[in-house]
């Protein structure tokens, strides 16, 4: 079988929440092909999913039973280790609370996954070039004079705008965005989309899970998630 037209492919998820003596059912059998360069909103009612199979596609999680497979390299089959790295390559999260640490700058932010992935030599080769690519991505994402603060100093806006770039930094193949916008005024939301949109036209593939029907508007394909299943593709 041939899966290589598609970045992101998945075959039969299934998901369970054990909870005691109740099992909980969330995904019941998603089958869905991300291609390259797509831009892929999920919509579905809280609850429905969504962040569960985000964390699935994106390699967060393991599905209790189906298939994921990244290009045409089944992502069961790799080793804790080797699931780290591919995840720190590959992908690139962008998370409704965005997810920073407030002991490190905003550059240092940017800089966890090239530097865990490095190595102390080899950071040591390579650090000034990669915090040039840092820096040049803070400052297309209108944040040069803040490459110093902390992420407690920022506005929302800006704390998502530094959340994109570290998910940038390693050029991934995909990004997997959960309600970006979701703690944003819609103002803010905007211009956040307005980055998005920006990286869809240069080809950057997208999945972002989204209550906001103006930013589903801007996407190739609506998905929804309700009773377990995808509702419509
Ligand atoms: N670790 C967990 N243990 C038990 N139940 C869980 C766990 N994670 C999620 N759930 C349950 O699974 C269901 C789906 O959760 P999920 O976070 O995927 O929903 P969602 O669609 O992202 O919702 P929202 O729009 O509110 O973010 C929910 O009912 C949730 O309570
Ligand atoms: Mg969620």
């Amino acid at each position: 079988m041939k899966l290589n037209n598609y970045i992101l492919t998945c075959q039969q998820i299934f998901k369970s929440y054990r909870m005691g003596a109740t099992r909980l059912d969330v995904l019941k059998g998603i089958d869905l092909n991300i291609a390259k360069g797509e831009f892929v909103a999920i919509k579905g009612a809280s609850g429905s999913g969504k962040s569960t199979l985000m964390h699935i596609l994106g390699a967060l999680d393991k599905p209790d039973k189906g298939g994921v497979f990244f290009e045409d390299k089944n992502l069961s089959a790799f080793s804790g280790r080797k699931i780290n790295e591919f995840r720190n390559k590959k992908i690139g999260f962008v998370f409704q609370f965005y997810h920073l640490l407030d002991e490190l700058t905003v550059l240092q932010n940017v800089l966890i996954a090239p530097m865990v992935q490095s190595g102390t030599i080899g950071w040591l080769l390579h650090s000034a070039k990669v915090k040039k690519t840092a820096r040049q991505l803070l400052g297309e994402l209108g944040l040069s004079d803040r490459t110093e603060h902390r992420p407690y100093q920022l506005s929302g806006g800006e704390r998502q705008r530094v959340a994109i770039a570290r998910a940038l930094i390693n050029q991934p193949d995909i990004i997997l965005a959960d309600e970006p916008t979701g703690n944003l005024d819609s103002k803010t939301g905007n211009d956040i989309l307005k980055v998005f949109e920006k990286l869809h036209s240069a080809g950057q593939t997208i999945v972002m899970v989204t209550h906001d029907d103006r930013i589903a508007e801007k996407a190739s394909r609506i998905i929804r998630l309700a009773d377990g299943r995808i509702a419509s593709a």
